[in-house]
C-alpha cells in the first residue's frame, strides 16, 4: 500500500511521500519517520482506509504520548544509538537536566511544568532526592539523521552508589554534572572515578550558571586540575532555565561512541535492573549487547539456566512503550514471566536456548555497610511482609536479606543496607508502597571477632576462627574472643579552607587517621581520612555539615578491617536486658554513648503507669542511668458528664497508641525508640 493512497483517504490535505507498507507492518510504523504528522488510532493495514485520520503534527502533544504509534526499532542501527548516564554530586541538577533533555526531544511535553520527571517514587518526590536510577529513551534528529538516545538518571548520594555503578554497565559515556556555585564535591570525585575505571567517555557539564554566585571559571579550573580534562571540552548550562542545554545532545552524539554491538551475532543481553509489577510479575531492564530479541522469543538465563518466553518488550519512552523487537545496542524493558528476585538476578546474561554465549562480567555484589533487624509489628503480618520485602528487593538489589528471630519481636529478618539513608528509604518504601507496619532495630555495622577455641550460640569454633557479628546480640563473651576488628572506610572530604581546622577536629574525634591533604584550588582542600565505619554511619554527615556551615562534602569507600577494643553496651529497662537495643562501641566511647542512649530512650519511651529505669551497662557494670517517672494515665479524667462519644474516641485513641508499642518485660517501647538511639 502506498502512503500517498492513505493520505488521499485522510481528512487533512497533506504533502506526502511514498512509503511501502508490508502486510505485517502496522501502518503507523511507516508514518513515524514523517514528522509532520501524527496518526490517531492504530489500525491494521486492512482497516486503515476507514479508520485513520491524519492530523498535522502538534508540538503540544509530544511524540511519545502517541501511544498508537508503534516504533520500528530497526530504524536505529548501532551507529545511531548512544547510551549515556548523568552522574553528579547530590543536588547538582541531574534530574533537572534530564527533564530538559526529555522536553527537547519531545519525549515529554514542555507545556507542563516538569519537576524531576524521572524521580517517580513517592519517597523521591517527598525527599527531593533520587534513590533509583531511571532509564528513558529519546529520539533526536541531528544533521538530518535520527538517533536513539538512552539516558539513565542516577542518584547522587553515596548510599545509592550501587545504582550508579550498575547503570554505567549499560552505557558508553556519561555527563558529569558539576554545580557552578558549589564546584567539585566528594561524590563528583567518586562518580568520576567510577566512570573513568569503566572506560566511559566523560562529558563535563557545569550547571547552574544562572546562579548569582556561580563561578564557572573557577569550577572549570577545578575540573581541569582534578580530572585532567581540557577546559574547552566543558559545556556550560543552566538546566533550570534551559540555557546551553541544546549543546548537550550534539556533544553526546559526536563524543560518545556507539555501543560495540553486532546484530548479526547471537543474542547476548545484560540484566541491569528490575522491578515488580502486580499484574506482570518481574519486569527487567536489559541492555542488548549483541543480536536481536523479539516478542515470543525464548531466552535462557546464564545464571539459573531457566528458559523464559518474551511476552512483551519495548523501551522506556519515558513510560513503557511496546515494540516488536529490541536490537543490538538498544536498552529496554522485557516481561518474561519471572516472578521473584532469584529469577531476575541483577548482572545475569540472557541468550537464546541452544546458542550459549560467554556470560557478561555482571556486577560486583553490593557490600552492606549496616545491618538491622526488621520485624512485623504483628506476627500475623509475617507472610505479607515477606512478600513485600521480596518485591521491594527486586527493585533494590543492594539489600541483603537473611531470616532472623528475636525472643521479644518474634520471626523477622536481618537486612543489610548500604548506609543509614538507604535503610531509612527502604523502610519508608515498605510502608508507603506495601502498607507494611514494621519495627526496625538499632542498626549495626558488621564487626569481626577472632575466637579462641570455643562454643558460641550452639556452634563449635576452632582456635583463631573469625566470625562476623552483624547483630550485637551475637557479640561473643570477651573471655572467648582473642580480639575484635571493626570495619574501616576511606573517606574523601572536600572543604573550603576556612573550615579546615573544624573538619580535622571532627575527624580526630571520630578516631580518624589522616592519609592526605591537597589543595584543589586556592581555597578548597581535598582530604583523605581512614575512619571507623561505625563512627561514620551514625551522624558524621550531619556533624560535618554543621562544622562547615554546609560547605564540606563527604564520600567513602570500603577500606577493610582494623583491630579495635570493642565492647557490647547492654541496655536494661527495669533491669531486663533488651537485646534489640544493644550497641557495639569502642571502649573509649562507652560512657559517652551510654549516657546519650539513655537520654534518647527517656525522650522516646512514653511515661507508663510505673517508674521505668533505663540503664546502660558493660558486663555487670552500670555506666549510665535515666528514670522515667510513673504516670497514672487517665485519659477520661477531664471528661465530665455523659459525653459518651468523646469518651469512646479517647479510649480508641489510647488503644491505637498502645498498638504501636512492643512490650519488653513490663515496659512498653514504641518502634521509634529503636532508631532514636542512633541520633546522639
Ligand atoms: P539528586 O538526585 O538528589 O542527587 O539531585 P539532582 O542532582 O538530580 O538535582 P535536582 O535536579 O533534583 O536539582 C536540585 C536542585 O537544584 C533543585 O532545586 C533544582 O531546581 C535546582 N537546579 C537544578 N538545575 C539548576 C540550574 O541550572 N539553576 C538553578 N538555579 N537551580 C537548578
Amino acid at each position: 500500500m502506498l502512503f500517498s493512497k492513505i493520505c488521499r483517504t485522510a481528512k487533512a490535505v497533506v504533502p506526502c511521500r511514498n512509503v511501502t507498507v508490508t502486510s505485517s507492518t502496522r501502518i503507523s510504523a511507516c508514518c513515524l519517520s514523517y514528522r509532520k504528522f501524527r496518526l490517531v488510532n492504530c489500525p491494521t493495514p486492512r482497516r486503515v482506509q476507514t479508520c485513520i485520520q491524519m492530523k498535522p503534527y502538534s508540538a503540544s502533544k509530544t511524540f511519545s504520548q502517541q501511544a498508537d504509534v508503534e516504533l520500528d526499532m530497526s530504524q536505529f542501527p548501532v551507529s545511531h544509538i548512544r547510551n549515556f548516564s548523568i552522574i553528579a554530586h547530590v543536588d547538582h541538577g541531574k534530574s533537572t537536566l534530564a527533564d530538559r533533555l526529555l522536553e527537547l526531544t519531545g519525549t515529554i511535553s514542555s507545556k507542563v511544568e516538569n519537576k524531576q520527571f524521572l524521580d517517580k517514587l513517592q519517597v523521591e518526590k517527598e525527599r527531593g532526592i533520587t534513590v533509583k536510577a531511571q532509564t528513558a529513551s529519546m529520539i533526536y534528529e541531528h544533521e538530518g539523521e535520527r538517533y536513539l538516545l538512552n539516558l539513565i538518571d542516577t542518584p547522587g548520594h553515596v548510599d545509592f552508589n550501587y545504582e550508579v555503578s550498575r547503570s554505567l554497565a549499560a552505557c558508553q559515556g556519561v555527563l558529569l554534572v558539576v554545580d557552578a556555585n558549589q564546584g567539585v564535591q566528594a561524590q563528583t570525585v567518586a562518580n568520576f572515578y567510577l566512570a573513568f575505571e569503566s572506560d566511559l567517555h566523560i562529558i563535563p557539564v557545569i550547571n547552574k550558571i544562572d546562579l548569582k554566585n556561580a563561578n564557572p571559571e573557577s569550577v572549570a579550573n577545578q575540573i581541569e586540575s582534578l580530572f585532567d580534562i581540557n577546559k574547552k571540552d566543558i559545556l556550560h548550562i543552566s538546566a533550570k532555565q534551559g540555557t546551553g542545554v541544546s549543546s548537550i545532545l550534539p556533544a553526546v552524539i559526536n563524543r560518545i561512541p556507539s555501543p560495540p554491538s553486532d546484530p548479526e551475532r547471537p543474542l547476548r543481553a545484560l540484566l541491569f535492573d528490575s522491578w515488580y509489577n502486580r499484574y506482570r510479575g518481574a519486569i527487567v531492564n536489559l541492555a542488548v549487547m549483541d543480536g536481536r530479541l523479539q516478542r515470543g522469543d525464548k531466552i535462557q538465563s546464564a545464571f539459573s539456566e531457566k528458559t523464559y518466553e518474551v511476552q512483551d518488550l519495548g523501551i522506556m519512552y519515558p513510560d513503557q512503550k511496546s515494540t516488536m523487537q529490541l536490537l543490538a545496542g538498544q536498552v529496554g524493558y522485557v516481561v518474561a514471566g519471572m516472578h521473584n528476585i532469584r529469577e531476575a538476578s541483577i548482572g545475569d546474561t540472557f541468550y537464546k536456548p541452544g546458542h550459549p554465549v560467554e556470560a557478561l562480567p555482571g556486577f560486583r555484589a553490593a557490600k552492606p555497610m549496616v545491618f538491622a533487624g526488621l520485624y512485623p509489628m504483628d506476627q500475623s503480618e509475617y507472610l505479607s511482609l515477606r512478600s513485600a520485602i521480596d518485591r521491594l528487593t527486586l527493585n533494590d538489589s543492594s539489600v541483603t536479606v537473611n531470616r532472623d528471630s528475636s525472643p521479644a519481636l518474634g520471626q523477622g529478618w536481618r537486612l543489610g543496607f548500604l548506609g543509614l539513608l538507604h535503610m531509612d528509604v527502604f523502610n519508608q518504601r515498605l510502608e508507603q508502597e506495601y502498607n507494611a507496619n514494621v519495627i526496625v532495630t538499632v542498626p549495626s555495622v558488621p564487626f569481626k571477632s577472632k575466637l579462641k577455641s570455643t562454643k558460641t550460640n550452639q556452634k563449635l569454633y576452632g582456635p583463631n576462627q573469625e566470625i562476623i557479628i552483624q547483630n550485637p546480640a551475637n557479640f561473643p563473651d570477651p573471655q572467648q574472643a582473642e580480639c575484635f576488628y571493626e570495619p574501616m572506610v576511606l573517606g574523601t572530604i572536600i572543604t573550603p579552607d576556612e573550615y579546615l581546622r573544624e573538619v580535622i577536629n571532627l575527624c580526630t574525634r571520630k578516631r580518624g587517621e589522616q592519609e592526605s591533604l591537597t589543595y584543589v584550588d586556592s581555597s578548597r582542600i581535598y582530604l583523605k581520612y581512614r575512619l571507623p565505619l561505625n563512627e561514620v554511619v551514625v551522624d558524621f554527615f550531619d556533624q560535618l555539615k554543621s562544622v562547615s556551615s554546609g560547605y564540606a562534602s563527604f564520600d567513602y569507600e570500603d577500606s577493610g578491617y582494623q583491630e579495635a577494643d570493642l565492647i557490647k553496651l547492654r541496655i536494661l529497662l527495669n533491669s531486663k536486658e533488651v537485646d534489640e537495643l544493644a550497641i557495639i562501641v569502642h571502649r573509649t566511647k562507652s560512657r559517652e554513648v551510654g549516657k546519650a542512649v539513655c537520654a534518647k530512650l527517656k525522650e522516646s519511651i512514653p511515661r507508663q503507669l510505673y517508674e521505668v529505669a533505663i540503664q546502660a551497662a558493660i558486663g555487670s557494670k552500670i555506666v549510665a542511668r535515666e528514670t522515667i517517672k510513673a504516670l497514672r494515665k487517665n485519659v477520661l479524667a477531664k471528661c465530665y458528664g455523659g459525653d459518651i462519644t468523646r469518651k469512646m474516641k479517647l479510649l480508641k485513641r489510647q488503644a491505637e497508641g498502645k498498638k504501636k508499642m512492643k512490650k519488653f518485660g513490663n515496659v512498653e517501647v514504641p518502634k521509634e525508640a529503636f532508631l532514636s538511639v542512633l541520633k546522639r
